[in-house]
């Protein structure tokens, strides 16, 4: 975007609710500007002065008039242009909508014409983007804990765009901002830029009159290099997976088409549980059908506790106007209150499971350990020592190399292959493999220790394991048993 066609600072733009004056640019893309103002307003007796941020539709082919502000249009692309007028009103108004569904969507505070085009203003977020929490942190990558700090909230929102038929199509670092709470610290992640966010119907097929397309190198799935015709959270899933990457590791992932094989398993850091490499892996995943099918099993996967309340739909009346050319100023701010299409219907009473197998070699094996240990502990009746916990220092392979020897070591090695399997489970094969495989490693690992004569000490191991990785195993076993009843349907 040429910066002589960008409103200038100290302009006053007239909306619908109030005034803004410009403060600057904050970016600008192919076919927008976003700029940080100041309005006064009102606040009980006292008036002050607030900054908010203010996007503009303004496309590439587009240049302002000889007043240096009125939009003008390349006769050729006039209808084009006016298509994209209706489709940024539109998706503002959706927005508009959205953000009361969901605290982490930016909030859009009013949408209106003005200088023959249209603007929607934004709450300004003070706390800075995802490149700027790893900047803060040295360039390297944040915990496992902070990423998920950041990412769950994010995953929820985007949870309930798709819920409502919406993709946001561009998920990456800098569309995630913090906002600042009352007392500045910068602790809620917010999800901005809608400007490829794309509204489908109830058919998958986009409602836009202008289909947007772009990608952001790292972050968007192969697929989306082509158009995007049919509704599929899979493409969010990508953009969410590789952010969730990029915060783990402080680098932008490589493009999807030159991602090499076991490509997160090499490049995220040492101690990352097993359950978040699992999940980012199948999100990346290249090919669409080995890929985590929506944000609900993403979620799941990455240990969300915090399931979103079944969402209101966001009816939002199309904007119907014809003429590319509406008389400025139209103000365009609909109820704020959301409308339901759809009471919330209680979730079907989960089918009871079926799984017998796969969980019965573990069971009895940690079943036999947790009795012989209590012989055990009959009979010595020692304090229980501190049990520090244990991670293999590189990341958990995809296959056990066999025991080690060290108790500690080996069940935790049992108990994160169990969840790799776990998370893995796509067919009742799958439940079937895993349970084959747990049955063999079990006894490979019983036989080792009871050749050494040191059964009871691997069994206290289970015992004595953390309760993180417990409460882990347990959600893992969760998930296989609901992946066996959705495939016994
Ligand atoms: N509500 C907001 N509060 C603070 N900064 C914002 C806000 N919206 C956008 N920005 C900043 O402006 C940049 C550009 O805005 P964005 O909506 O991402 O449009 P685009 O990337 O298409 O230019 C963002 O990366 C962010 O740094
Ligand atoms: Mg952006």
């Amino acid at each position: 975007m040429r910066t002589e066609q960008m409103l200038k600072p100290g302009y006053v733009l007239v909306g619908g609710k109030r005034t803004y004056v410009i403060e600057k640019i904050l970016g600008s893309g192919g076919f927008g500007i976003t700029y940080k103002v100041k309005s006064r307003v009102q606040l009980d007796n006292i008036l002050t002065d607030v900054s908010f941020a203010v996007k503009e539709f303004f496309p590439d082919s587009c240049w302002r008039g000889s007043d240096s502000t009125t939009l003008i249009a390349p006769p050729t692309k006039q209808q084009e242009v006016g298509n994209g007028i209706k489709d940024f009103v539109n998706e503002a108004l959706r927005l508009q909508r959205a953000c009361h569904l969901n605290s982490n969507i930016v909030n859009v505070n009013e949408v209106f014409r003005a200088n023959g085009t249209a603007y929607y203003v934004l709450e300004y977020l003070e706390g800075g983007d995802l490149r700027k929490m790893v900047r803060d942190n040295g360039g390297n990558g944040v915990s496992e804990q902070q990423m998920l700090n950041v990412m769950l909230p994010i995953g929820r929102a985007l949870q309930c765009l798709h819920d409502n038929s919406m993709l946001h199509l561009d998920i990456k670092p800098d569309n995630i901002v913090m906002r600042r709470n009352s007392s500045g610290d910068d602790n809620e992640p917010v999800l901005i830029d809608f400007g490829l966010a794309t509204h489908f119907d109830k058919k998958g097929a986009p409602t836009t009159n202008t289909p947007t397309s772009g990608i952001s190198s790292g972050y968007s799935p192969m697929e989306q290099y082509a158009q995007i015709k049919r509704f599929d959270p899979r493409l969010d899933v990508y953009a969410f997976s590789a952010t969730c990457l990029y915060l783990l590791t402080g680098k932008d992932p490589d493009e999807a088409m030159y991602l090499p094989p076991n490509y997160v398993r090499d490049v995220i850091p040492s101690g990352v549980s097993e359950e978040v490499i699992c999940a980012i892996e199948r999100g990346m995943s290249m090919r669409r059908d080995e890929r985590v099918a929506s944000m609900k099993e993403m979620l799941d996967m990455l240990g969300n506790e915090n399931p979103p309340e079944i969402q209101d739909q966001i009816l939002v009346q199309p904007y119907q106007q014809q003429s590319a050319y509406l008389p400025d100023n139209v103000y365009t701010q609909l109820d704020n209150r959301p409308r339901r299409l759809q009471q919330p219907t209680a979730s079907k009473s989960s089918k009871k499971s079926t799984l017998k197998v796969v969980f019965l070699s573990l069971a009895i094996a940690l079943g036999l350990i947790a009795i012989s240990s209590l012989v055990f502990w009959a009979i010595n009746d020692k304090p229980k020592k501190e049990v520090v916990k244990k991670r293999s220092k590189s990341n958990p392979k995809p296959q056990s190399d066999g025991p080690t020897g060290d108790y500690e070591e080996d069940a935790m090695a049992i108990c994160d292959r169990f969840i790799y399997l776990a998370y893995r489970v796509k067919s009742q094969d799958d439940i079937n493999d895993l349970s084959d495989e747990m049955s063999e490693m079990l006894q490979e690992y019983e036989n080792y220790y009871q050749e050494k004569g040191e059964y009871q000490e691997f069994g206290k191991a289970f015992d004595n394991l953390d309760d993180d990785i417990k409460t882990k195993m347990e959600k893992a076993k969760k998930y296989v048993s609901e992946k066996e009843s959705e495939f016994s349907q």
